[in-house]
């Protein structure tokens, strides 16, 4: 499958020298995608689970799983034994998407039809929340030692990721949104989720919880850098290889750090331009697109997103030295911030 070489394909890029008995990130992938495979989510009715095994076979990068198995094997080798964690936050991530993509009115993702509108925004709803409940059932089947607090972190996460999801929404309907709001809404909508997923994978591998934390904070900047990368994509990436339609934030007015750079910048008549086009209620969806754009490219709003996606992801890198082992150890997962701050999907 398409998608499935492509999630393959962006682990495969990594440069990775195993340090002696550690996992490759694309042999984590593999493990994780058979696991995936063997589950079975084929129970009647067929309308509530088909959906469900349809965004899941259709790949992606599965980064949060990966992230998770590789901030276990820091300390521990037996990967198997955690994955069904992995699974489950891979099943949470894509029960976001059903939410997050009928929230967005998006059309395509994965290079298929969204959800939604495959199906209808009910069937979304349901099978969206069906995979939240799926997710905790595989969460929860860690050892007793551990169950109250991961199933906590969990929970905590899962609750910010709705705050940051309101926020986003919430500043679809704002034109004062400040570079410093923005950021909070990423950290809450995207960054927890990478954070948690490493601090998950450390606390069942035993790590210190200095570690954990170190992970923790790794995983919160390198998921800044992520969704900035992620909304510049959205302007700028190839749909064919980002597998999502172009200009799905420009057509909702999402508050992008692009958008508010760009207000921020624009003066004369493209702010007057720009404000015409967030204010418009009857427009041309590829116009609105192409004007929007266009005034990025004269304020130059695409080099300021790149320069704090190099910020944050050095934070990252930071955040990981500060981690207690040997750097041959964390060599994969500094290769994965290269990769992901270079990423076209
Ligand atoms: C999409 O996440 C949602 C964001 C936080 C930007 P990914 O870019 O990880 O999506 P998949 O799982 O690889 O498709
Ligand atoms: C997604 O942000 C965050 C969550 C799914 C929680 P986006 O709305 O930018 O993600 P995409 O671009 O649709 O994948
Ligand atoms: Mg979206
Ligand atoms: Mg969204
Ligand atoms: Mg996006």
């Amino acid at each position: 499958m398409k998608e499935a070489a492509l999630a393959a394909s962006f682990f495969n890029n990594l440069f990775i020298s195993p340090f002696f008995d550690m996992f490759t990130a694309p042999e984590l992938l593999e493990k994780l995608n058979a696991y995936l495979a063997d589950a079975q989510f084929s129970r009647a009715p067929l309308h509530l689970y088909e959906p469900i095994s349809y965004v899941l076979s259709m790949g992606g990068k599965r980064l949060r799983p990966v992230l998770m198995l590789m901030a276990y094997n820091l300390y521990k080798d037996d990967v198997d034994t955690i994955l069904n964690q992995a699974v489950g936050i891979e099943i949470y991530h894509n029960h976001t998407l059903l939410h997050d993509d009928l929230m967005d009115r998006a059309k395509r993702r994965r290079g298929h039809e969204t959800v939604h509108e495959k199906w209808d925004d009910n069937t979304a709803i349901l099978s969206g929340d069906a995979m939240l409940l799926l997710a905790y059932r595989y969460m929860l089947q860690c050892p007793e030692q551990y169950r109250s607090e991961v199933q906590n972190l969990f929970t905590e996460t899962a609750i910010e990721i709705c705050e940051g999801q309101q926020m986003d929404m919430d500043f679809e309907k704002r034109l004062d949104v400040t570079a410093e709001e923005y950021l909070e809404m990423i950290r809450l909508k995207t960054s927890v989720l990478l954070a948690t997923s490493l601090k998950i994978g450390a606390l069942l591998g035993g790590a210190s919880v200095e570690d954990a934390e170190s992970l923790y904070a790794f995983g919160q900047n390198l998921g800044l850098a992520f969704q900035l990368k992620d909304d510049l994509l959205d302007v700028y990436g190839d749909p064919a290889v980002f597998g999502k339609n172009i200009g799905g934030d420009i057509l909702c007015n999402k508050k992008t750090y692009l958008l508010i750079k760009a207000l921020e910048l624009a003066a004369g008549a493209q702010q007057d331009e720009l404000k015409r086009w967030l204010l418009a209620t009857e427009f041309s969806s590829q116009e609105k697109i192409a004007g929007v754009t266009a005034i990025y490219n004269k304020v130059g709003v695409k080099e300021l997103c790149e320069q704090k996606i190099s910020e944050y992801s050095a934070c990252a890198v930071e955040n990981l030295s500060a981690v207690q082992m040997p750097d041959n150890r964390k060599k994969a997962l500094l290769d994965l911030v290269y990769s992901l701050v270079a990423r076209e999907a």
